[in-house]
């Protein structure tokens, strides 16, 4: 080998032994963060949990509070130091089921949707708009949709939302594509897939994480492809088909809606999230850049759907764009190009892209910093003005509810009675 490139390998590897320390570090601040609950999840006030609950006199409510305070297994609320409730999410749960306040329950007719987060554009806020419009579905209403991430980036940024604690032998979205795991006896895989999914503090939010090992499934698809090639009567596309057939099908009666975050990749794991789709969402940032890498990506839509078209996909429900990061109030210039790039977006593909934008928030990033969607921080805990975290939910709740209202056109039996 020659010089220079055994002084560039020396290099690499100081900074990979900096880079594996950091992320020790990192790791343990994770790990402790699951141990100790460090994180201060939002709580709700009498008033927020009776408007959560939709009860219409406060007595109701305070009667229910009482009974399960008094009742022969009492369930004690939390309390402010002034007296106030302060109630979890959890306990809005626990509440809506002794007020027999019905839950949304999806009929046989309707199927579970699955969202898929997608843009070969790194950086276009996939990750953020998964992890914060699966927050906001799960706990906007009293509706208690079940809802779940999958996480198909082996960088696995979604997964330090709701995984932040993943341990070396807790199972990944990749080991379980890869075949990567061994029954226990009298196990079904369906019984092991739905493990695999983790709950997090919003009881009815799971994940189903990832890790940077999981990029292998890519060498085991190839291979299966190889070893298909060469068979005449093999079915070429079956590599395509893995996570619907032995993820989403394991678990389409457990939740209502599935939300897929993909990476910047055109590749199997990347099919295979088209292929296990019933809706697309698109995320662009309305900048030149941005824009143009999505229009390149758009372009060729049509050829990566006919991949997945191929192997059986039997159709979108949407495609819908959504435009992120929309800066409408930070520097002028910036506004304007942001309002002249999102006015055109909606000009050429009209209601194809979403009526409400993901809107720039320093909320998005203050959240992520403590492993959390906008929908879960308390907003005492929130270092900065308040009342930006409370804009940032108000306009995360305008995505989610559009978001909710496709869903919803998409289950017949709800879409009937819209029209
Ligand atoms: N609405 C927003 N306001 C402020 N910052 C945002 C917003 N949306 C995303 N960001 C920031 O932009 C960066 C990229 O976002 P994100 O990780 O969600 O993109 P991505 O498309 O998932 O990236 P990748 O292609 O690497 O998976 C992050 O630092 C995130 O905090
Ligand atoms: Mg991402």
């Amino acid at each position: 080998m020659n010089e220079g490139a055994i002084a560039t390998l020396k290099e690499c590897s100081i900074i990979a032994d900096i880079a594996k320390s950091r992320l020790s570090e990192i790791k343990s601040k994770q790990l402790n963060i699951a141990e100790d609950d460090e994180r201060e999840f939002r709580t709700y006030s009498k008033a927020e949990a009776q408007s959560w609950l939709g009860v219409e006199h406060a007595t109701k409510l305070s009667r229910a509070i009482k009974a399960l305070e008094t009742s022969s297994d009492p369930i004690i609320f939390e309390r402010e130091a002034n007296g106030h409730y302060k109630f979890t999410i959890h306990d809005l749960h626990t509440l809506a089921n002794a007020m027999n306040i019905p839950k949304f329950i999806r009929k046989d007719t309707d199927k579970c949707q699955v969202l898929c987060i997608s843009n070969l554009k790194g950086g276009a806020a996939k990750t953020s708009t998964a992890v914060n419009v699966a927050a906001g579905l799960a706990v906007n209403n009293n509706k208690r949709y079940r809802v779940a991430v999958i996480d198909l980036d082996p960088q696995g940024t979604s997964s330090m939302f709701g995984v932040p604690n993943l341990n070396d032998d807790d199972f990944t979205v990749g080991d379980i594509l890869q075949g990567n795991f061994e029954l226990d006896a009298g196990e079904s895989e369906k019984d092991f897939v739905r493990d695999c999914f983790k709950a997090t503090s919003i009881p009815n939010l799971h994940y189903l994480p990832a890790r940077v090992s999981d990029f292998f499934f890519e060498s085991v698809a190839e291979q299966m492809k190889i070893d298909d090639h060469d068979q005449p009567n093999s079915d070429k596309n079956r590599t395509y088909r893995i996570l619907k057939e032995r993820i989403i099908d394991a678990v389409k009666d457990d939740f209502d809606i599935i939300i897929l975050d993909t990476a910047p990749a055109l590749n199997t794991t990347f099919y295979n999230a088209i292929y296990a789709s019933t809706s697309l969402y698109i995320p662009v940032i309305p900048e030149l850049v941005s824009l143009d890498a999505t229009l390149k990506y758009l372009e060729r839509l049509k050829d990566i759907y006919a991949i997945a078209a191929k192997a059986g996909h039997e159709g979108m429900d949407f495609i819908r764009m959504l435009v992120t990061n929309f800066d409408d109030s930070g520097n002028k210039t910036h506004i304007t190009v942001h309002r002249t790039y999102k006015t055109d977006l909606q000009t050429i593909f009209s209601n194809r892209v979403l009526a409400y934008p993901l809107k720039h928030s320093a909320a998005i990033p203050i959240c992520a910093d403590s492993y959390m969607s906008v929908f879960e921080m308390n907003p005492k805990e929130y270092p900065k003005a308040r009342g930006k975290l409370v804009d940032c939910v108000s306009n995360l709740t305008d995505v989610v509810n559009e978001i909710e209202v496709l869903c919803c056109q998409a289950w017949p039996s709800i879409s009937t009675k819209m029209r």
